[in-house]
């Protein structure tokens, strides 16, 4: 194979972008391409339409390299690359929980007819298994025969926010591969990425398997993630039930090296562009596969979460006294400032935010609403209008009845309680993300509530 085989990436996006810069950063010849002129002329301008901390600067830097470039052309991308990368979006489907695959069809099918030599196709993005076996048929039918184009997956398991760590220094690579040509040019592509591994004198684990093992094994992570968010979630209530704290008892649980500390935060459950929509699509496809059954806990999985996003809520309405009717509690003029409207921290996503579901969800109880988030401003005012905006924490704390903390910033953690106990109307904290420290607000006046703690 190829010793620095070139490589295109197709779609633009969260993904796509990540993974392009990143690979010129490992020294790989590279194009982002995109139907979206608007976004190759940002992007070939150094400007990235995405928050991701470090990307922005390894950007610019491999533009003026000359390693990356971008272009809206398919002709272009065939005849330059080896490798084509597919990172176009599979958002779930208006109508059904299922992942609409739109994008992949085009994308491939745009592509096929312009390839004129060898070449791979690989699948990035997050579908449903079964998938690459279908762009092998799509490839067949679109791409000239002589030609002998492949097709392999190999599934991406970026973290907002360590996005370029998750790409440079991955925990594993998994390559779904049909061929011994595929499987060598998989290496081929990666080759960068050990390299950088035995000069830090890491090792990066390679599983090689089948199209569907490869599929799956990006969804059955998520699954296990989200199960693990839940499961610590549910024994939050049982703490509210029994006096118990849920922070101690994941400690307590997490130090058992078969279960692990990480993924073990209760409070306002996950959200984001992944893990909802992936277990939600995965459930649909277990079903199309007649193996329903076998992941029906996943709808359990889903169900603890949304709960998470009603209990603040009812949170509100105990501590600030407000009955409840046969539509819920009537917050009706009450003043609640929200802390984060992004889905988690150190991230502009509010893509399903747990936050956001709050804010909406108060505000139909006749709640007014103030929101401050330091970065998620600006998309949290097209998703939720109605909702004041406030350019601090201060504003936003003028005058509340409650203040809840829905995203686990910094900010948040490094705020200080007495000042802020001058500016609302009632001393009353609701801490949705157990990140701030209860004896610190209590300490100043407070009375707080955190996620499956002992009131204080
Ligand atoms: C996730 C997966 O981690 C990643 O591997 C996959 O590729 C895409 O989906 P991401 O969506 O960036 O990544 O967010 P992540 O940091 O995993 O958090 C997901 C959600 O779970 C967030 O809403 C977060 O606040 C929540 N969460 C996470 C908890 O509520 N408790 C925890 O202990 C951990």
């Amino acid at each position: 194979g190829a010793v620095r085989p070139r490589l295109a990436f197709l779609g633009c996006g969260y993904l796509g972008t990540t993974y392009a810069v990143c690979f010129a950063e490992l020294g790989y010849d590279v194009v982002g391409m995109d139907v979206n002129a608007e976004k190759v002329a940002k992007l070939a301008a150094g400007d990235l339409p995405i928050h991701e901390p470090g990307l922005e600067a390894l950007l610019r830097r491999n533009l003026d390299s000359g390693r990356l470039r971008f272009t809206t052309s398919y002709e272009d991308i065939a005849e330059f690359a080896d490798v084509h990368f597919i990172c176009v979006g599979t958002p779930q489907r208006p109508d059904s929980d299922a992942a609409d695959l739109s994008q992949v069809e085009t994308c491939v099918t745009d592509l096929a007819p312009h390839l004129r030599r060898k070449a791979l196709i690989l699948g990035k993005s997050t579908v449903p298994v079964g998938t690459a076996e279908w762009v092998e048929t799509l490839v067949q039918r679109h791409a000239p025969p002589e030609a002998g184009v492949e097709v392999a997956w190999s599934p991406e398991f970026l973290q907002e926010g360590f996005a370029v760590e998750d790409v440079l220094r991955p925990n594993r690579v998994v390559f779904g591969v049909k061929s011994d040509w595929a499987r060598d040019m998989l290496y081929a592509v990666h080759k960068g990425v050990f390299e950088l591994a035995a000069v830090e004198d890491r090792e990066v684990p390679v599983v090689v398997g089948d199209f569907a093992t490869a599929e799956l094994v990006k969804v059955a992570a998520n699954a296990f993630l989200a199960t693990k968010i839940s499961f610590i979630n549910a024994m939050a209530d049982l703490c509210e039930a029994t006096g118990g704290d849920v922070t101690l008892l994941a400690r307590a649980i997490g130090y058992d090296d078969r279960i692990g500390p990480k993924f073990l935060r209760a409070g306002v459950g996950f959200g984001g562009g992944c893990l909802p929509k992936d277990i939600r699509a995965f459930v649909a496809r277990a079903e199309e596969l007649g193996v329903g059954d076998s992941l029906r806990f996943l709808h359990e999985v889903d169900r603890v979460n949304a709960r998470r996003r009603t209990k603040v809520v009812q949170m509100v309405a105990e501590m600030c006294g407000r009955t409840s009717g046969p539509n819920g509690p009537d917050l009706s003029g009450l003043r609640v400032a929200i802390l984060g409207v992004t889905f988690k921290a150190n991230s502009d996503d509010v893509r399903d935010s747990p936050a956001l579901s709050v804010a909406r969800k108060l505000m139909r109880a006749g709640a007014v609403v103030t929101a401050y988030d330091p970065e998620g401003m600006i998309p949290a005012k097209n998703v939720v209008p109605d909702a004041a905006y406030a350019k601090s924490v201060n504003e936003a704390l003028a005058g509340a009845d409650l203040v809840c903390v829905l995203t686990a910033w910094e900010e948040f953690r490094h705020a200080d309680p007495a000042a802020l106990a001058e500016l609302v109307s009632h001393r009353r904290i609701i801490d949705g993300t157990n990140s701030v420290d209860p004896t610190l607000w209590t300490g100043a006046g407070w009375t707080y509530r955190g996620m499956g703690r002992p009131s204080i």
